[in-house]
Parts: C-alpha cells; structure tokens; sequence
C-alpha cells in the first residue's frame, strides 16, 4: 500500500467535521476563468488538508465536468476522468440508474438540471458557529463576485442530537479506509482506492483516473469523486402514513425503525429488535453484520440501512467473508447534512405530525467514492431501487425509493418477516424527492495548483 499524503488530500474527503456545526454550500458558474485561477493560486494554502485538524472554519473545494474545462484542464487528461463524471448526472441514462424519473426528474430540479445554469464550482463552508460561517462566507463571496456567478447558497441546519428530519439519528455507520483509520474492524476496512484516486483500490489495482500528462502529472491522485444531491423530505406524509397504519404511538415508531434499520436513538433493531433501549451505546452501534438473520426477521430485508450495506447478508456467495468482501466493492463515504428547519425541536413523531409547517427540508446527501459506477450508482440502482432486492418481490427502499406512478404503486409494499406472521406494509407514498444533484470532482492540493496554473 502506498503512503496517504495528508497534506496533499481535502479533508473532508477523509473526515466529516462533526464539531463544524454549521455548514453552507456555495455553487459558482464561472464567468472569468483567468481571474478564477489567479484567486485559486492565491488561495490554494488555504483549502482545509488532512493533516491538520479544523479548529473554528474549514473550506474545500470541488468542480464538475464543465468546471475543470473551463479552467483548461488538458484534454487528454479530461479524457481520462470517468464517464459518468464527464456526463453529468442529469443525462437520461444516469435519470434511468438513479431513479431520477417523475417528480424527480432533472427538468425538474432547482439546481444542476437541463434547464438551470450550468455549474462549474462548489465551495464548501464550514463553521463552529453561525457568525464565524457567515463571515467566511461574505468574505469569499466579496472576493470571487466579480468573477464569478453565485448560482445556488445551501444552507444546513443541525437538529437534534444529530438526527435527520425523518427523526432518526444519522452517521452512525461508515467504512473505515486502511492507512487512515487506526483500530478499525476488518471487516469494516476498506481499501484507500476506494476513496482516494490514484490509489490501490480492493480488487487490488487502481482504478482508473487521470493521470500521465506533461502539464497535469497524476492529476486525479489522492482526489475523490463527490456525489451531492438536494433530497427532500416529506415528513409530514411519512409519520401519517405510519399513524394509518396503526393507531398507537409505539407502533408507528417501530414501524419506521424497521424501515430505517435502526431505532430513533440510532440503536440498531438487529440487536434490540422489539424495544428502543434508553440510550445507546456508540460502542455496539455496528455490532451486528445480519449473518444470524437470513430471513430479516430482527432487521428487514427492504430496510434503508440492509439494502445500502447488506454486510454479511447472504447474498449468493459461498461464505461469509465472501459476502462481505463482495458488499465492500459498494461502499460509500456519507458527509450530508440536513437542511430546513424541523417540524418539531425534539423531532416527536406525533408532534411532528401536528406541526403545521410546509417549509422544505430535507437532507444535501453528500458522498465521496472512487468509482460513481460501482459504489454510489451500484447502491442507488440495485440495492435502493430494485424491488426484487435479495429474494424479495414488490419492495423498493422504503424511505427512498422512486415510486413514479402515483395510481398504480409499483415498488410500494415494505415486508415485514416477523414470527409468527409475515406483515406487509401497502402502497408506500414517494417520501423522499430529488431536488437537485451534480456530480464533482475533489482534486489534491497539488491538482489544485496544476489547475490553478495551467495556461493551454
Ligand atoms: C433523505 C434521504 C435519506 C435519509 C433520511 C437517510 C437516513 C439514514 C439513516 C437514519 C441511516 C442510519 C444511520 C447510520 O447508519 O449512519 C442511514 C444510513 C445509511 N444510508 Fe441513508 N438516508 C438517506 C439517503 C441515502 C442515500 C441516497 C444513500 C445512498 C444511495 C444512503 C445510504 C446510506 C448508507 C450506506 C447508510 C449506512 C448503512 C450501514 O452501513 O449500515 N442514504 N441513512
């Protein structure tokens, strides 16, 4: 394995900023590409890098396909980016992939569809307070605004004890990356290539990235691909349709923990499958890989957190360590935040349900991986959107899945296999919904330099 150079990766490729509780994203369209590049050369040093930690701010930047040839990129070296990345993600084949159809559709989006401005740049802020992130915004923005577009202001909003809207506390489950991430389980371990570009990935080899030019030597090396989409919630249907389902309280909730996987308080309904216990202990938040649970009677097959890392799951393959090796070839790296403020302060389901409020909210899903194809793509389209998903027949993700045709509910049931008797939710609404999305690109700091200085 080759060396991690720290000082030369974005830090928020490698780590998530959690005491940064405020965070803003910033879409720029480039309007003068000589001008942008003298600010980038200026600022390079002062892109937050791993190897130090954040203290009160931290600033990385990304760009998409248009972004980097509009800074002259070489072609040759554009040419070796991925094709999913130099197509974009509003094409009509990656729509297909992702489910990006009906109300989700691109031509729909506030951002990054076929009929919103192209985006070139994304910037993004972090804070450990409110005026500390506004500051560093209206800082850059005065710097940059002759120059560039602002085309979208993200904002995020931290709720409750780190939940997500739905009310479910989010971030509990990553991959660790060998090299990284000291005392890691092994089989939680992944290779760095399937994070960090350049780098030996787990089949063993390196997935292919740019690389090799006179101008832009090892280009892509020790960057990784960001996938962002803008996902809203519809958290108010989502709580009603549980309440339909059964009247008392505790059952709605049980019943969207076993949609999630997990219990509000984030305790994994693997390992305590009837009750949330009161607290839970971070400890055992992964201690569970549903290889004493072939039938998804504690954890549902169709479940949010089953479908999105099956772990041990038997999928067809021989052994354990053969399902999990093969589960691991689709990992991603979650770095999203909520956005919008919620229903209720302590996210209350009944309260939430209540609450009349129709502001958006929803979460900016971020992730990083090293192939869009084979992990983020792979996990959208056979596992989140396959409603034939290991063994099971009309069941898409339950809080995700795209469920196009209103009238006749394809995908909508969520199976429940539960002793004595099977239970089967019905006709699940769409509860989530695609509002924007691109997919970018996270170079080095030395890539950044090349960029910054490159003069085609
Ligand atoms: C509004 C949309 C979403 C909501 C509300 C949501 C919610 C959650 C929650 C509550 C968890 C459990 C906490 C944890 O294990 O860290 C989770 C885990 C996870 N989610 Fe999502 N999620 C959303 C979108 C997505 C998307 C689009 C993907 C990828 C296509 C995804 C992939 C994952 C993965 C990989 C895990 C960890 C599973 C594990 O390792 O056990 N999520 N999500």
């Amino acid at each position: 394995m080759q060396p991690i150079n720290f000082p030369n990766i974005q830090s928020l490729i490698l780590y998530a900023y959690k005491d940064l509780h405020h965070a803003t994203y910033l879409m720029l369209h480039i309007e003068h590409p000589d001008l942008f590049k003298q600010w980038l050369s200026d600022n390079v040093d002062n892109f937050t890098t791993s190897d130090c930690q954040a203290e009160s701010t931290a600033i990385n930047i990304a760009f998409t396909a248009p972004g980097l040839n509009k800074l002259n990129l070489s072609q040759h070296t554009y040419q070796q980016f991925s094709r999913e990345f130099k197509e974009g993600i509003a094409t009509t084949k990656r729509s297909q992939v992702l489910g990006d159809e009906a109300s989700n559709s691109p031509e729909k989006w506030n951002w990054g569809g076929p009929s919103t401005p192209v985006i070139d740049v994304l910037l993004l802020c972090y804070a450990d307070s409110d005026s500390a992130l506004k500051a560093q915004i209206s800082h850059i923005t005065t710097e940059i605004e002759a120059y560039t577009t602002q085309l979208q202001e993200l904002s995020t909003h931290s709720l409750f004890e780190r939940k997500e809207h739905f009310g479910f506390k989010d971030g509990l489950s990553q991959p660790k990356i060998a090299g990284i991430h000291t005392n890691a389980k092994e089989n939680n371990t992944l290779a760095p290539g399937e994070l960090l570009l350049g780098q030996e990935s787990g089949y063993g080899t390196t997935t292919p990235f740019p690389h090799d030019n006179e101008n832009f030597k090892h280009f892509g090396k020790d960057g990784s691909y960001l996938v962002f989409r803008q996902l809203e919630q519809d958290v108010k249907g989502f709580w009603h349709y549980l309440d339909k389902q059964n009247t008392e309280e505790d059952n709605k909730v049980y019943l969207a923990a076993k949609m999630v996987g997990r219990w509000p308080n984030g305790a994994p309904i693997s390992l305590f499958p009837t009750q949330e216990p009161d607290h839970l202990n971070p400890a055992i938040a992964n201690d569970f890989n549903y290889s004493d649970d072939p039938q998804g009677n504690l954890c549902p097959m169709a479940s949010h957190i089953r479908r999105t890392n099956p772990r041990a799951t038997d999928l067809g393959l021989s052994n354990v360590k053969d399902n999990i090796a093969s589960v691991n070839h689709h990992r991603i790296i979650r770095r999203g935040r909520p956005y919008g403020k919620p229903l209720h302060k302590h996210l209350s389901p009944t309260a939430m349900m209540k609450a009349d409020d129709s502001e958006p909210r929803g979460l900016h899903f971020l992730c990083f991986n090293a192939d869009l194809s084979r992990q983020f793509e792979f996990i959208q389209q056979t596992w989140v959107n396959n409603e034939k998903f290991n063994g099971l027949y009309n069941d898409l993700d339950p809080l995700l899945g795209t469920r196009p045709k209103e009238h006749d509910i394809s995908g909508g049931d969520f199976t429940i296999s539960q002793k004595p008797m099977r239970h089967k939710l019905k006709n699940i609404p769409q509860f989530v919904t695609t509002k924007g999305g691109a997919y970018f690109f996270m170079p080095s700091i030395s890539a950044l330099k090349q960029l910054a200085n490159s003069n085609q």
